[in-house]
């Protein structure tokens, strides 16, 4: 009896001992773990960057936000307030809107973080003045507007985060149109104005986003107004004009679904043309809004793949799906992606999810010569726009996941961790 009261309180010291002993050592932070290999980067949103509240979040829990963003992050990206929508609402000399977009680059600057520019030219929150003009807009046999064929390509910016702008009723602009040198100016207006007042603070920007289109079909481009006013071109004029501004920006090409093979070869197509026409992409972003049955196999096969371009690949918006409704297909467009967001999460969600973020990042770690930037789309669960799906390393309350442990892990399995 007295053995066995012994032996209890023995093993009760020890459990004790090893209990503080781990709460003591810590686990390194994100961007210490990974310093030799990439920036570890999050989209950060205006209540963040301003000390306000944000979106759905207290001013308090904004800024225990901001402390999660602060301890493990070296990157930040603006997840809405550079935005065409946001940063140059309005026409003519008072159009735009830069108190956000500076206080999220002074946030940036001052707490050394590697400063992203997200985004110049897309077909989603983007205002329609930009495309008005006098031009009739083309007609269809029928004699109707012609239908946009492929994605309900929004210029709206919702109230919520998937309010309004996502299809949800709203077309994009379908009355009189731009010419395309209107167009062209109204580009290079706007990406010289952007572009040149954060010259030399916002390291690298996302020039064109989601230019591509889905499914197997032969169109490599999105129908949109961009393509539509101006032709193929607009893209290369972008970063054409970008690059006037901002010589030593590192310029990207930025697009989701590319774990997809066919809309991963309409981009080998698209950017083997433009560096055979001498235009300034300087990186690939990834988008990576997966889901979690992404498999090590196919992040590993996307990243070879890409690396044949010979150019540095970013990691721009990561963040992993767990939301039973989410499950069928890679990130989809930004419009099903909050569609496919409802429901309920995958049964064993946490365990599916730790999985998946252990094979993404191994294929990161392993791709060591091309991954440069890797960047959540949010900090926490909370502030995700897809935070139904639970998609991130950090619950609602910054406390690290199961998920978070197995990123560390993989880290640890290539000698980066102690
Ligand atoms: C999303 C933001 O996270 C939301 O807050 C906003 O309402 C809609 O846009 N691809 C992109 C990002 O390039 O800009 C999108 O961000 C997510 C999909």
């Amino acid at each position: 009896m007295k053995a066995i009261t012994q032996t209890c309180l023995l093993s009760a010291a020890l459990l004790t001992v090893s209990v503080s002993a781990r709460a003591t050592e810590k686990p390194g932070t994100l961007k210490e773990t990974f310093k030799d290999r990439f920036l570890v980067g999050t989209a950060v949103n205006r209540g963040m960057v301003t000390g306000g509240a944000g979106f759905r979040r207290s001013p308090e829990q904004t800024a225990k936000d901001v402390a999660l963003v602060k301890e493990h992050f070296n990157q930040i990206t603006a997840e809405n307030d550079m935005k065409w929508q946001l940063v140059h609402p309005r026409d003519g000399k008072d159009g735009y809107d830069f108190g956000p977009a500076d206080a999220f680059v002074n946030f940036g600057l001052s707490n050394q973080m590697y400063v992203v520019g997200h985004t110049l030219v897309w077909h989603s929150q983007t205002p329609n003045w930009v495309f008005a003009g006098t031009n009739p807009p083309p007609t269809n046999a029928t004699g109707n507007v012609a239908a946009n064929t492929n994605t309900p390509a929004t210029n709206q910016f919702g109230r919520g985060r998937f309010g309004g702008g996502f299809g949800g009723g709203f077309g994009r602009y379908s009355g009189p149109r731009a010419s395309r040198d209107e167009l062209l100016q109204r580009m290079r207006e706007h990406i010289h104005t952007v572009v040149g007042r954060y010259k030399g603070k916002v390291k690298s920007w996302d020039v064109v986003n989601e230019a591509i289109a889905d499914g197997t079909g032969t169109n490599v481009l999105r129908n949109s107004l961009w393509l539509e006013i101006i032709g193929p071109d607009f893209i290369a004029k972008a970063f054409q004009y970008a690059h006037e501004a901002d010589l030593n920006a590192i310029l990207r090409y930025n697009d989701y679904g590319l774990e997809n093979p066919a809309k991963r070869k309409k981009l080998i197509t698209l950017i083997k043309s433009l560096q055979a026409q001498k235009v300034p992409v300087h990186a690939i972003g990834s988008q990576a809004h997966l889901n979690v049955s992404i498999s090590f196999e196919t992040m590993d096969q996307t990243l070879t793949e890409i690396a044949t371009l010979g150019l540095p690949i970013h990691i721009t918006e990561l963040d992993v799906n767990s939301a039973a409704g989410g499950q069928r297909g890679f990130g989809a467009d930004i419009a099903n992606n909050a569609a496919t967001t409802q429901g309920g999460l995958v049964s064993d969600a946490d365990k599916k999810l730790t999985d998946a973020y252990a094979g993404i990042f191994r294929a990161f770690l392993q791709h060591r010569d091309s991954v440069k930037v890797v960047t959540f789309w949010g900090a926490n669960d909370a502030n995700s726009w897809r935070a139904n799906g639970k998609p991130l390393l950090f619950d609602g309350n910054s406390q690290p996941k199961p998920a978070f442990d197995a990123v560390i892990a993989e880290a640890k399995k290539a000698s980066l961790a102690k």
